[in-house]
């Protein structure tokens, strides 16, 4: 017998075949993105220093489990926690333990929830008491560059116009877009179609059709863009040890631009109010 997560966890991805979803489908994710938001808005006090981002992950999880909701890393893949969190130069997919964050430290927590078989996927930057000007800067360009790419987001555009926004603004800042890691299609699926790049030519790629429903999650460098995976199999890193940030939103095409799920409903994280 397979549970209901074990049965959407089991679903593959149709290649070439990008989902459109109808109202079941925004209603769904607009209650699991709501959720992440605000599991994400009520670790923001427990951000500071001397906090392990194991605890962080306890919170997280607990939060899912007080709320009906499985964190969908939980056992993806192998690994075996219910956020990343992302410290400084890592760029992605930071392992949650014994670590224990400092002050000016920048962290980005990943958490996605499902709730009612949807798939609620969102991250932002945390700072760790006072954080340096270079590292603030980072932080509210990656968030701009997010907000652009979701400005970017309306039908009759394409997933490259929303890549090209995204570049275009990171690096007329002088940061760099990492390469590696794409944002993705989601809903009963965690990891579906279409992947969005966070670089890219205008006009390029699949066009953006009412329904489509996807993450948008730029990861931005202080320095070169290039990456590499610790050997846990999972943390990456930038290769220049510079500073990397992220944020991610969940979003649905609508017939006349695109809602966001996983706004902030304290207001601590969105577009217009970034940090
Ligand atoms: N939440 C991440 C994303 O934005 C995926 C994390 S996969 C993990 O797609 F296994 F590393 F947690
Ligand atoms: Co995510
Ligand atoms: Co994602």
């Amino acid at each position: 017998m397979v549970t209901y997560v074990q049965a959407i966890k089991g679903k593959k991805r149709d290649p070439g075949v990008i989902p459109l979803h109808g109202n079941v489908g925004f209603e769904g994710m607009r209650k699991a993105g709501n959720l992440t938001a605000r599991a994400l808005d009520m670790l923001t006090e427990h951000v500071r220093p001397g906090v392990s981002t194991g605890e962080l992950d306890r919170l997280a999880f607990e939060f899912g489990r007080d709320h009906n909701a499985i964190p969908a890393t939980l056992f993806y893949r192998g690994y075996r926690h219910s956020i990343c969190t992302s410290i400084n130069h890592v760029v992605c997919h930071g392992i949650p333990g014994n670590k224990v964050l400092r002050e000016g430290d920048i962290v980005n927590i990943d958490l996605t929830l499902i709730y009612e078989g949807w798939h609620g996927d969102s991250s932002r930057m945390y700072a760790v008491g006072k954080i340096s000007t270079k590292a603030d800067r980072l932080i509210k360009i990656t968030y701009e560059s997010l907000a652009k790419g979701i400005e970017a987001a309306v039908p009759g555009n394409t997933t490259g116009d929303i890549g090209a926004a995204i570049q275009q603004h990171a690096e007329s800042e002088r940061t760099s877009v990492v390469r590696d890691f794409v944002g993705h299609g989601l809903g009963h699926l965690f990891h579906d179609e279409p992947n969005i790049m966070h670089f890219g030519t205008p006009g390029s790629g699949p066009e953006l059709k009412p329904g489509m429903i996807f993450t948008i999650e730029p990861m931005l460098n202080l320095g070169r863009p290039h990456v590499k995976v610790l050997n846990d199999g999972w943390t990456a890193v930038t290769r220049d040890r510079s500073l990397s940030a992220q944020c991610e939103h969940s979003i649905g095409i609508t017939e006349t631009g695109n809602e966001i799920f996983t706004s902030s409903p304290a207001s601590i994280f969105n577009p217009q109010n970034p940090q």
